[in-house]
């Protein structure tokens, strides 16, 4: 098993990515606390990049970082990367889209997610993007999830992000497409992908 350390400092994120990542051959681990990196990016992929590579470089270990958030096209795709810094609790945040939403009619809006993956040395050797489309809902709906997930409608399965089985959403997700997708980069395949284009750990 060969390590792979996920830029992130919490535990929730760990698990889902130790899902998604099942029998590839890495092994998940945190990164260190005090290792503290600020997303200055302007895209997802630039701040899932930024993590990946500055952790990579800081532990000597191959990492993972995504980035994610919600883009409303009524609001320019606002709040953007901005989505976990629109307001302190989930509940503000959520308040805050819909009272900039107002009574907007036009009401599509989508979530990114952005993957990258980092060599020890920093270099970026594997990256994706997935999107999840959806509409905003007037009122919050269920009670599962996180962050946005109560107003965000998907009509195709007439069900928000909120009322899904972690299952189903774990499947149809802007995070479970960019997982599903996670290709070899630009800087060549150090990475063991198996025939069927899955992700696997870099072969000894
Ligand atoms: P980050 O990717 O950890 O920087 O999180 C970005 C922010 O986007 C989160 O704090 C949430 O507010 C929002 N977000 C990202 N993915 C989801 C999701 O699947 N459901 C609800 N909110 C999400």
């Amino acid at each position: 098993m060969t390590l792979l350390v996920v830029a992130t400092g919490n535990p929730g994120k760990l698990r889902e990515m130790q899902a998604y990542l099942v029998d590839s051959g890495w092994e998940l681990t945190l990164k260190p606390e005090e290792l503290e990196i600020e997303e200055t990016g302007d895209t997802f992929a630039a701040n899932a990049c930024l993590k990946a590579s500055q952790v990579a470089l800081a532990t000597g270990n191959w990492a993972i970082a995504d980035d994610s958030g919600l883009q409303v096209d009524a609001l320019n795709g606002a709040p953007g990367v901005y989505s976990a810094r629109y307001g302190k609790t989930d509940s503000e945040r959520i308040a805050r889209l819909l009272s900039e939403l107002g009574d907007e009619v036009h009401r599509g809006a989508q979530f990114t997610c952005a993957v990258a993956i980092a060599d020890p040395d920093g270099a970026i050797t594997l990256q994706s993007e997935g999107v999840c489309r959806g509409e905003i809902l007037h009122a919050p709906r269920g009670n599962g999830g996180f962050g946005y997930d109560p107003i965000f409608y998907v009509p195709q399965k007439q069900l928000t992000f909120a009322e899904m089985t972690p299952e189903l959403k774990r499947l149809i997700s802007h995070r479970g497409q960019a997982f599903a997708s996670l290709r070899v980069g630009n800087s060549g395949p150090p990475l063991g992908i198996r025939g069927n284009g899955e992700l696997g750990a870099p072969k000894a």
